[in-house]
């Protein structure tokens, strides 16, 4: 994705560093939703950007003079064996105060965009069955569920399913 995305109130652009702060704590908020991941605590800016791919990181700002940043996407590649290359996972995180607008939307978007651009042909994602409005976003986007992994993992003690979305490109063949 070369130039920004404009949705109504929304500017999606590529994250700076200079974004960190406000990016790490939205990723806070979401996670302690207890609905986002298995983590709890959101990584350092240096683990952050040692794991994510550079030219997929987008952040969606206000449109007006504050700027502010509502939401961020990001993704890391899923194996390093070469015929995996084209397979990334994402996280997708909005403002709690945001959400519902389109924000999400628009970061996946953005994503798709730029994924499709350089010959990535599948994005997944896990989430849990409890978070609807990340799966309803997921398959407005595209995503198509993949299966439930049953009791993949505990967060704080329970054991959690995780639905498995994949996307696969129809633009990258
Ligand atoms: C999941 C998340 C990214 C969605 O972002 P968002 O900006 O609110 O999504 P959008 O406004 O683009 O809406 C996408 C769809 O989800 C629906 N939705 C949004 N918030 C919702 C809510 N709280 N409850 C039910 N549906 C909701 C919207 O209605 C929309 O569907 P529609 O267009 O058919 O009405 C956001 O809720 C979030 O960051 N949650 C916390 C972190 C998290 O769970 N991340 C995902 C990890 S897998």
């Amino acid at each position: 994705m070369n130039e920004p995305i404009e949705e109504p109130g929304i500017v999606v652009r590529a994250m700076r560093p200079d974004d960190a702060g406000r990016v790490l704590a939205i990723y806070q908020e979401g996670l302690d939703t207890g609905q986002a991941s298995f983590e709890t605590t959101a990584p350092t800016w240096a683990q952050f950007d040692a794991a994510k791919l550079g030219r997929h990181r987008y952040v969606a700002a206000e449109a007006g003079p504050s700027g502010e940043v509502l939401g961020w996407i990001a993704a890391v590649p899923v194996s390093d064996r070469c015929c995996y290359s084209g397979v990334v996972e994402h996280s997708v995180y909005v403002s709690l105060r945001a959400q519902g607008r389109g924000v999400g939307a628009a970061l996946l978007s953005a994503l798709i965009a730029s994924t499709e651009e350089e010959g990535i042909w599948t994005i997944q994602s896990g989430v849990f069955p409890e978070n609807t409005s990340s799966l309803r976003l997921h398959a407005k986007a595209g995503f198509r569920t993949v299966g439930v992994r049953e009791r993949l993992g505990r967060l704080n003690g329970r054991w959690r399913d995780v639905v498995l979305l994949e996307r696969r490109s129809p633009r990258v063949l």
